[in-house]
């Protein structure tokens, strides 16, 4: 089969170097017929060998990955890539997004603050969402647009049957919702996730006044999942691994409907529940 044409658009996974961001890589390349586009903050060749290496990949994986360099402390990186997939996917909406970075500095106690890796947990899971969403705004279909098709007969069981509107989705953590803080601890890492939630719902009603129900944003939250980020917790604990994790949200996401109050803009974690910011 070969790659679909420009108007059943593109995915998106920024980045997709290892964790959860590899596993929505793989699972769009094993799932969709679209051409995906993953970031990594280097290494990019290794990452695409890696990630083609994957099992259950259809033969024209290779001609629909693309892995671009982005780093999202450095803006520039986010231009490059946007200029590469207007080059790349000319008149090609973005169709599903998922933007993933995030970094955590351990804070048990106010006195194990420290400003420079306080800002650094601001300046990856905050402002990176941020950057990515300004350069990747611009791909997102608009009221005017048409709608996606949705795929014809498929024969791949597990074809994911993604929806006719875009999906553009910020990983966000429970552990930013204010209203489900029992712990207390990492406050750098809290606060910076918290501002996923109002990030994901500004734009939402931006995408709302502009794109109508042809696009919609959520937050989200990916379960404990096994990856380097809980590594110190994998013994004794239940955790998901990154595959289902990336399975369940993304079954989710197709699911979800863009009217106005039927769950955009809000944050929603693997199981389909709401969490409240
Ligand atoms: N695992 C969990 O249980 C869990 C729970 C709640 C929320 N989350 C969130 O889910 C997301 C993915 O987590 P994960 O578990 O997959 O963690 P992970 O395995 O530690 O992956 C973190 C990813 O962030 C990337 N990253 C770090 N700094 C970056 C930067 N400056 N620019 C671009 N990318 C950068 C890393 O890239 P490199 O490979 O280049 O370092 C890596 O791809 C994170 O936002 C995390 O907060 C995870």
């Amino acid at each position: 089969m070969s790659m679909l044409s420009a108007k059943h658009g593109f995915a998106l996974v920024t980045p997709a170097s290892r964790g959860l961001g590899f596993a929505f890589a793989q699972q769009l390349l094993a799932r969709t017929q679209l051409p995906v586009v993953a970031t990594a903050r280097k290494n990019c060749d290794e990452v695409r060998d890696q990630l083609l290496s994957s099992n259950g990949l259809p033969q024209n994986a290779e001609e629909r990955l693309r892995v671009l360099k982005v780093d999202v402390t450095d803006e520039t990186t986010l231009s490059s890539m946007a200029d590469s997939i207007r080059q790349e996917y000319p008149e090609t909406p973005l169709r599903i997004a998922l933007t993933v970075p995030g970094v955590l500095h351990v804070e048990k106690s106010p006195a194990q603050i420290d400003a420079e890796s306080a800002l650094h947990s601001f300046q990856v899971n905050a402002v990176g969402p941020l950057l990515l969403m300004k350069h990747l705004a611009p791909f997102l279909p608009t009221k005017s647009s048409s709608a996606f098709p949705v795929a014809e007969d498929s024969n791949v069981e597990s074809e994911l049957q993604l929806p006719t509107h875009a999906i553009y989705a910020m990983m966000s953590a429970r552990v930013g919702s204010t209203s489900d803080n029992h712990s207390g601890g990492w406050y750098s890492y809290r606060a910076s996730k918290a501002s996923v939630y109002q990030i994901a719902k500004t734009f939402d009603l931006y995408l709302r006044g502009r794109c109508g129900n042809k696009a919609l944003a959520v937050a989200l939250h990916p379960g404990t999942v096994r990856t380097e980020f809980t590594k110190e917790f994998w013994t004794g604990r239940e955790m998901l691994e990154p595959l289902d994790s990336a399975d369940r949200l993304l079954r989710f996401l197709a699911k979800l409907p863009p009217g106005p109050e039927d769950g955009r803009g809000r944050c929603w974690d693997w199981k389909g529940e709401e969490i409240l910011p």
